[in-house]
């Protein structure tokens, strides 16, 4: 990945938490933000505060499920210049009901912003990532929650198990125009987002600080909260104790599915 200094970062939900740390901690080292928001408000505040700072801002009031828009805020953001790198960070909060009587409409919102509002960043910028030939990064916004998907929550781990996946497949798929791609999986961290919870989570800052020294190392998965370790250690262990001996194991090689399945960074030796 280049410098930093005048490369081009477009940051989802960037007007508060994660999202407006990320532009902090980008804009400080020179790089050029494109800042979008659903929240206009909030947005004004967070670009008037990044300006005020010195930093170079293209503020977008975005809604990431809309398709429309992002036809039309991509042509602005070919005019403000080259785009290195993409944040696809914007998310909202656990319904909070369990799944089987989770209310259906909820449960397309949810879906909507968090897994298909990734989905349609990464449409809207890989292609002006490519365009320049330079390279560059994108980072997809996961949780601890798309590593374990505890009962509570569970509309919201599968929307994170989902950003999860897009980012594996993503990582293989731009290696070859050397683009990298990450994806963060932070535990609690103190935004608005988790409401109450806000003075006991990692500061956003921290985080951000974290996810860029991530981009520079091209690291794929980005942990933020080691004590969530041995959770994924046991959910992992779990899944590797329920291998059996597999019942036909020439079949997947002669079908070309193991193959395909080791097109992965982590499976590629195995
Ligand atoms: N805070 C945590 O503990 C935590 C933990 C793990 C993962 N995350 C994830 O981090 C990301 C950032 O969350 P945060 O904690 O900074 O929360 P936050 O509420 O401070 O920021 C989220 C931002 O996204 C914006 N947003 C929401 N829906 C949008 C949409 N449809 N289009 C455009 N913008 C939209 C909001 O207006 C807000 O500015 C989310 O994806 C969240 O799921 C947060």
């Amino acid at each position: 990945m280049r410098s930093l200094e005048g490369s081009g970062a477009l940051i989802t939900g960037g007007a508060s938490g994660i999202g407006f740390a990320l532009a902090k901690a980008l804009a400080a080292r020179g790089a050029r933000i494109v800042l979008c928001d659903r929240d206009a408000a909030m947005l004004a505040a967070a670009e008037s505060q990044l300006v005020a700072g010195g930093a170079s801002i293209l503020a977008l009031c975005l809604d990431v499920t809309d398709r429309t828009a992002w036809g039309v805020a991509m042509d602005k953001v070919r005019a403000f210049g080259p785009l290195h790198l993409a944040f696809a960070n914007a998310g909202v909060a656990p319904g909070g009901a369990p799944l089987s009587v989770f209310d259906p409409a909820a449960w397309d919102r949810i879906l909507a912003v968090n897994l298909t509002g990734v989905f349609n960043t990464i449409q809207a910028t890989v292609p002006l990532i490519r365009a320049h030939g330079e390279g560059g990064h994108i980072v997809l916004t996961s949780s601890m929650a798309g590593m374990i998907a505890a009962a509570p929550i569970g509309d919201y781990a599968v929307t994170k198990y989902g950003v999860s996946a897009l980012g594996e497949a993503l990582h293989t798929e731009l290696a070859p125009d050397g683009i990298g791609v990450s994806v963060l999986y932070p535990g609690v961290v103190a935004t608005p987002l988790v409401g109450e919870s806000r003075s006991s989570g990692m500061t956003p800052e921290a985080v951000a600080d974290r996810v860029l020294a991530a981009i520079a190392a091209n690291e794929l998965f980005v942990f933020t909260h080691a004590d969530y370790r041995p959770l994924v250690a046991a959910r992992f262990e779990a899944i590797l104790d329920a291998f059996g001996p597999s019942a036909d194991p020439a079949f997947a090689e002669s079908a070309g599915v193991l193959a395909m399945m080791r097109q992965t960074p982590y499976s590629a030796q195995k």
